[in-house]
Formats: structure tokens, sequence, C-alpha cells
């Protein structure tokens, strides 16, 4: 089965992004993630992005433009698909272990999950036209 994960970079104002601690399954507990998860069979992707944003971080999200490529997930599981998202209210940390906003300049402060990495240096330099 081809699994389509989907991923938000909410951007604020102050040029920050939003990272997000993961708390399970333990092979990716203490990793850094765009909040976002699994599309459903019939669903759409920005519609799945909304749904998994308003589960785990109790916010409505407005879906921008596309961040980078699709990225291979481990395992040939399916692809991570990451969209630029703005938050319309202030996320909480339903389901993450702890969230952070990082500007341009600490966005390697934290350790980003291995299918979000790749996007972090296109990620920089969006949030440094911010
Ligand atoms: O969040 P959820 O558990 O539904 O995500 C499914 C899988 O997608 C995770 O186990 C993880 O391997 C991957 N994932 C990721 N980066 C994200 C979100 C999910 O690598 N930003």
């Amino acid at each position: 089965m081809s699994l389509t994960v989907v991923g938000a970079a909410i951007i604020n104002d102050r040029g920050q992004v939003l990272a997000a601690q993961r708390a399970e399954p333990d092979r990716l507990a203490g990793g850094w993630e765009f909040p976002g998860g699994k599309v459903e069979p019939g669903e759409r992707d920005e519609a799945a992005l909304v749904r998994e944003c308003r589960e785990e971080l109790g916010v409505e999200v407005e879906v921008g433009e596309r961040l980078g490529p699709d990225i291979p997930l481990a395992l040939g599981r399916g692809v991570l698909r990451v969209w630029l998202a703005r938050a319309l209210g202030e996320p909480a940390a339903l389901e993450h272990a702890a969230l952070r906003w990082l500007d341009a300049d600490s966005l390697d402060d934290v350790p980003w999950l291995p299918a979000d990495a790749p996007l972090i240096e296109e990620l920089r330099t969006r949030l440094q036209a911010v």
C-alpha cells in the first residue's frame, strides 16, 4: 500500500517555523518533525493536513505553497509531502513531547527526522524572506 504522509511547515510573522518533537513510537521519539500524519483513503492531501494540525496542535491552519519535493520515507513505506502553512492561533503540544519556534539561524538546533531534514535548507531560505 502506498502511503502519503503530509506535513505542515507552520511559519509565523517573526520568521520562525514550528518544530514538533515526537513522543512516539520509540524509534522516532525525541526526533523533531513538521506536524502532520497519514492521508486517509479518499481524503485530499490539504484536508488531511488541516485535520492533523487540528488533532495534534489544536489550531486551524491555512495551507500555502509546497515546500520541496516528495521525500521517500524509510523502508519504502511511502512519501512525505510538506506545505508551508499559517496557524490561526497558538499551537499546543496535544500529542507531541514539545514544540519550539525556530528562526533561520536556529533550524539546526534540533535533530530533525531523516525524512524532514532534506527540507531544512529550502525552509531556511523561505524564513529569511519573511
Ligand atoms: O504522524 P504519523 O505517525 O501519522 O506519521 C506516520 C509516519 O510518517 C511516521 O512514523 C514517520 O515515520 C513519518 N513522518 C515523518 N515526518 C513527519 C511526519 C511523519 O517522517 N513530519
